[in-house]
């Protein structure tokens, strides 16, 4: 029997992507953005994000066929975001993705957009240990989460985000700077030639009495907004470089902080950042010192395959394939606001 070659969709925000693996291994894959047509909102149009993968999805399916060197009738597998997403965005790539397995006649998995980025991590550094911590940031999740077997066992919740997960302030603070969108690149960039220690921002939910693995960015978010409108009103110049670089610095040191005690609490030895925000350079570097100073193993995939992409999608399916998970079936519906509890979102009733 030959090895099955799974094809993963991706459509949950404004990334179409469609990514194709095989034995945990990432053959290829094609990635299209419509990020560039949100800028002027400042955040993701849902109706446009949709009308944009529509537009795309063929074109990207194809590049990621010749990208991997198969052909479309080579597919044994299919695995799409069923959600958690933006509904009408989710919609075109599961609808696709049902297209495509009817066509092949070939089964359909639905997959959970967030163990999506945890698996990406598998096609960089190989097979999960058999229990890690995984620390997902996203635009729209930011959570410690204890996880076993990726696609057998429950995937156990630590602590999530109170109000904005840390994507969504990276983004709503580029807004208020002028930055334009998406936030974290161009935060980042201001960064670079900022002073992180110029303004001391809070950092939420580190006294002792705080829930150990809770995060709430939206007072961080706050006070940026009131430090600017406080320079503004006297005239001031925005020193935008060290603003965003000590908002930046805020984030890095509670994200770390409470991923590292997650960790050893649990006395784990492996801790795994994934997501859009994985993609910083500061959470990296901050993360890798920190871990290499307390022996614990850092993984962390490459920037490319932490923000949205669908070979992280077909990763899922790959590892589902191989656990012998019953397909989820082309009756399968989009589930916007899944909650993150197994790989697999359920099978239709
Ligand atoms: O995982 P992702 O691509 O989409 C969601 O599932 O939400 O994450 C997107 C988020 C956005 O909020 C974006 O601003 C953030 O990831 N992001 C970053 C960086 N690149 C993307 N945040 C900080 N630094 C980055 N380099
Ligand atoms: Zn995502």
């Amino acid at each position: 029997m030959t090895a099955p070659i799974v094809l993963g969709v991706e459509s949950s925000c404004d990334e179409t992507g469609f990514g194709i693996v095989s034995e945990g291994r990432l053959l290829g894959q094609g990635l299209a953005s419509s990020a560039a047509r949100h800028a002027e909102f400042g955040g993701v149009v849902p109706e446009i994000a949709a009308r944009a993968h529509l537009d795309v999805a063929v074109p990207t399916l194809q590049v990621a066929l010749a990208d991997a060197g198969v052909e479309l009738r080579d597919i044994t597998h299919v695995a799409a975001t069923s959600g958690p997403g933006l509904a009408t965005a989710v919609h075109v790539g599961l609808a696709a993705a049902k297209s495509i397995a009817w066509s092949l006649d070939v089964p359909l998995y639905g997959v959970h957009h967030l163990a999506g980025h945890a698996a990406a991590d598998v096609l960089e550094h190989g097979p999960l240990p058999e229990r890690s911590i995984v620390l997902i940031v996203s635009g729209g999740h930011t959570s410690i989460l204890a996880v076993g077997d990726l696609v057998r066992d429950p995937i156990e919740h630590l602590g999530d985000t109170l109000d904005d997960a840390a994507g969504e302030a990276f983004d709503k603070v580029a807004r208020l700077l002028g930055l334009g969108y998406p936030g974290g690149p161009v935060i980042s960039r201001a960064a670079a030639d900022g002073d992180p220690t110029s303004f001391s921002f809070p950092r939420a939910m580190l006294r002792p009495q705080d829930a150990p693995y809770t995060f709430s960015f939206s007072g961080l978010k706050t006070a940026v907004a009131r430090t600017v409108e406080t320079l503004e009103r006297a005239g001031e110049s925005v020193p935008v470089a060290d603003i965003a670089a000590s908002f930046e610095q805020a984030v890095v040191d509670v994200l770390v902080t409470k991923a590292l005690r997650a960790v050893q609490d649990q006395g784990l030895d492996t801790l795994i950042i994934v997501g859009g925000v994985a993609a910083n350079a500061r959470l990296r570097a901050q993360a890798q010192e920190h871990c290499d100073a307390l022996g614990i193993d850092l993984r962390i995939p490459p920037p490319r395959l932490c923000t949205d992409n669908g070979a992280m999608i077909a990763a899922v399916g790959d590892l589902l394939v191989h656990a012998g998970a019953e397909p989820s079936g082309l009756g399968i519906a989009a589930d916007p606001s899944a909650l993150l509890h197994g790989a697999q979102l359920p099978l239709p009733r």
